[in-house]
């Protein structure tokens, strides 16, 4: 198991795909609702490089930061992942923040399909949906750096 930020956190090799459930936008904040946890393990508990949480509010520009950080987790993420590999993201995009997050980060939709929840608590009488959206990552369209240049024209000539 490793632990850290998912903007920045080194992985051990390539992975073959995602499946995450993302915070939401300023809803909850996970660093005081898990503070047992983070102390029972002794883990800093860094809630300001938490994304989305509550403290941090659902304004417009909440919002943009949000769509901003997330589409960094993916990016990251993305460089551990070769093109057509995929990731699964279940959210409820309430504020469609996600079709943009996609084409920050290098990824195309491939579906969203929308879940209803049934949720047996039975607190709240709203009925609750989601969606589970399905992205994959795109082809790199990175222009090739001087050293791949120098080899294709090598390659070229020979
Ligand atoms: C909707 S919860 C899902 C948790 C987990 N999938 C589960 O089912 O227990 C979102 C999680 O994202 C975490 N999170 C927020 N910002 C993060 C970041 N920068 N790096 C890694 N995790 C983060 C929160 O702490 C929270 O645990």
């Amino acid at each position: 198991m490793l632990w850290g930020d998912a903007r920045t956190i080194s992985l051990p090799g390539k992975i073959d795909g995602v499946i995450t459930s993302p915070p939401y936008v300023g809803l909850i904040d996970y660093h005081e609702q898990h503070r047992y946890a983070y102390e029972l393990l002794g883990l800093p508990t860094n809630g300001e490089d938490e994304i989305g949480a509550s403290f941090k509010g659902n304004s417009q520009s909440a919002k943009e930061a949000y769509q901003r950080e997330i589409a960094s987790v993916f990016a990251h993420t993305g460089e551990y992942m070769d093109s057509g590999k995929r990731v699964i993201i279940v959210v409820r995009d309430r504020d469609n923040l996600y079709d943009n997050i996609a084409a920050q980060c290098g990824f195309e939709i491939e579906n969203a399909i929308r879940r209803h929840v049934n949720r047996r608590t039975g607190r709240r009488v709203n009925e609750f949906f989601e969606e589970v959206l399905i992205w994959r990552k795109k082809r790199s369209t990175k222009k090739p750096g001087r050293l791949s240049r120098v080899i294709l024209k090598g390659s070229f000539r020979a």
